[in-house]
């Protein structure tokens, strides 16, 4: 386990929609560079830049077409080496996102493989070997290039999926996920994460990290197994490199897979949905942190409760504020809501990770029309709101160029920091707390004390005691006389904690100490 991670909190960069420094509308290296004091200011240690590969851009660069070769939009190879530094040298880790599922059909491997005579990358796909040829349960395509076949999907027609085989091949065309060509499609993807690595980038976070072998068996154990093999490169070479997966389910990526980290993600009706997001739930939203809905912290505590303890020995889970895929939270609390709600996700074990712009409350725009196959998840992605100024000072571009449009009437930075009261201002103060508090660190021991509807939630972190009220209504209740009466460390709203009794006021958060 790297050892920075148990103190790191996460940023993550939509590099496209962070700072514009070259006046092309779009966002570089260079601003990154630039704001790496405001990421450390507030608080985060860590970066998560989403893909800033070559690429056509029709998945937002998740369509990658030289894993080597950052897109010039953003800057060079050299710029980014160069953030690298700059960043360590203000203890900042960063992580690049490695897409190891598949590529963009503009990818030199796959022009190779769509060829019709045999080469070196012939296998590097999963191609059937008749062009009518169907593939069963899976997207595919024919009719694109000279090769007598069709080819399977990863996600959208842009981006073929890489050949790590299959669980158990029934077509004489698939290949078992033990044969050489899995393997030297999986020594490919090493290279590349070698090259990064060998050039000052601290890990990866991996997209679809779960869909390397095709039709897998419930355990998803080929995946794991080949996942097992990176990992073990890692703790060989680069054992202070770190891997968070885009898996979601950390008995499968931490305690077989044997990530790092997994991300607890937006899924309908699990855990962490059902305290943000829960708008899929018939009967309408019952966010545990929305004031005027009938939440229930039980819903998140019988998900989250069995992931934890059984995964804790193996790595952390990471709670989000959103991600690029998501609605930002905006969309459905307001600004007291969004405080309780990241104040506790910033509290949870596990390593977590801050969306660019939640912090200053930034909106999602239910009706962006799409760029770059974002479609619904536009909105989510729009230019990071710094100033008061022209273009929310993203960039000095003419509007008509920007990346995206900027929300003129929505906070910034320069607005956040001024209100004293604001959302920035308590995740700033609470950040600071939790870097310099061994008890909320990610590995520190967590246990829940309440959890039951109508009550307050009250959990420890080692040796501190986090209470929570999301409702208009104060509440109270009787934890114990062995807990005692306890000073406040950090509060939004009000509590005490006196005789084993916790009282909170409407809305508020204590952690006590
Ligand atoms: C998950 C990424 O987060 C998403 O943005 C992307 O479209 C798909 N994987 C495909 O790579």
């Amino acid at each position: 386990m790297p050892k920075w991670l148990k103190d790191a909190v996460f940023y993550e960069i939509y590099p496209q929609s962070f700072y514009d420094t070259n006046n092309d509308g779009i966002g570089d290296f260079e601003g990154i560079i630039e704001k790496l004091d405001y990421i450390k200011d507030l608080g985060c240690n860590a970066l998560w830049i989403n893909p800033c590969y070559d690429s056509p851009f029709k998945d937002a660069g998740y369509d990658v077409r030289d894993y080597k070769k950052v897109a010039a939009r953003y800057g060079t190879n050299e710029d980014l080496y160069r953030l690298f530094k700059i960043a360590h040298e203000k203890g900042i880790h960063v992580l690049l996102d490695l897409v190891p599922g598949h590529t963009s059909e503009e990818h030199e491997w796959f022009k190779a493989s769509g060829k019709a005579e045999k080469n070196e990358y012939s296998d590097r796909y999963i191609w059937t070997e008749f062009w009518l040829g169907g593939i069963a349960g899976h997207p595919y395509i024919g009719g694109e290039c000279d090769r007598n076949g069709t080819y399977m999907l990863n996600f959208f027609k842009c981006q073929p999926a890489l050949n790590y085989g299959f669980f158990n091949p029934t077509e004489p065309w698939q290949k078992s996920y033990k044969s050489p060509e899995a393997k030297a499609t999986l020594e490919a993807m090493k290279d590349v994460m070698r090259f990064w690595l060998d050039r000052g980038c601290d890990g990866f976070r991996v997209d679809m990290a779960d869909s390397l072998v095709k039709d897998d068996d419930k355990d998803k154990s080929g995946t794991c197994s080949l996942w097992r093999e990176v990992r073990e490169m890692l703790d060989k070479d680069y054992p202070e490199a770190a891997m968070v997966s885009e898996w979601s389910n950390p008995w499968q990526s931490l305690n077989s897979a044997h990530f790092h980290m997994d991300f607890y993600l937006d899924h309908g009706g699990n855990g962490y949905n059902t305290l943000l997001r829960d708008y899929e739930t018939p009967g309408g939203d019952n966010s545990y942190f929305k004031k005027d809905a009938d939440g229930n912290i039980e819903r998140f505590l019988k998900d989250f409760l069995p992931k934890y303890n059984e995964t804790k020995k193996s790595g952390y889970i990471s709670f989000l504020t959103c991600n690029h895929d998501t609605p930002r939270t905006t969309h459905t609390l307001d600004e007291a809501e969004r405080k309780l709600a990241f104040a506790t996700l910033l509290t949870m074990p596990g390593v977590p990770f801050i969306y660019y712009g939640d912090e200053i409350g930034m909106k999602y725009i239910a009706d962006m029309p799409t760029k770059e196959g974002g479609y619904t998840r536009t909105g989510t992605r729009t230019p990071m709101q710094w100033t008061e100024s022209v273009n929310k000072g993203f960039s000095k571009a003419d509007k008509s160029k920007l990346y995206l449009p900027v929300e003129e009437n929505g906070p910034s930075v320069e607005s956040e920091s001024a209100r004293k009261d604001s959302l920035y201002n308590t995740m700033k103060e609470l950040l600071k707390l939790r870097n310099s508090e061994e008890d909320l660190k990610a590995d520190a021991d967590f246990a829940v004390i309440l959890g039951e509807k109508d009550k307050p939630f009250v959990y420890k972190r080692g040796d501190l005691t986090i209470a929570v009220n999301p409702k208009e209504t104060a509440v109270s209740a009787k934890l114990g006389t062995d807990i005692g009466t306890k000073k406040t460390l950090f509060v939004i709203g009000e509590g005490t904690l006196e005789d084993g009794t916790v009282k909170l006021g409407a809305q508020s958060f204590v952690i006590f100490k």
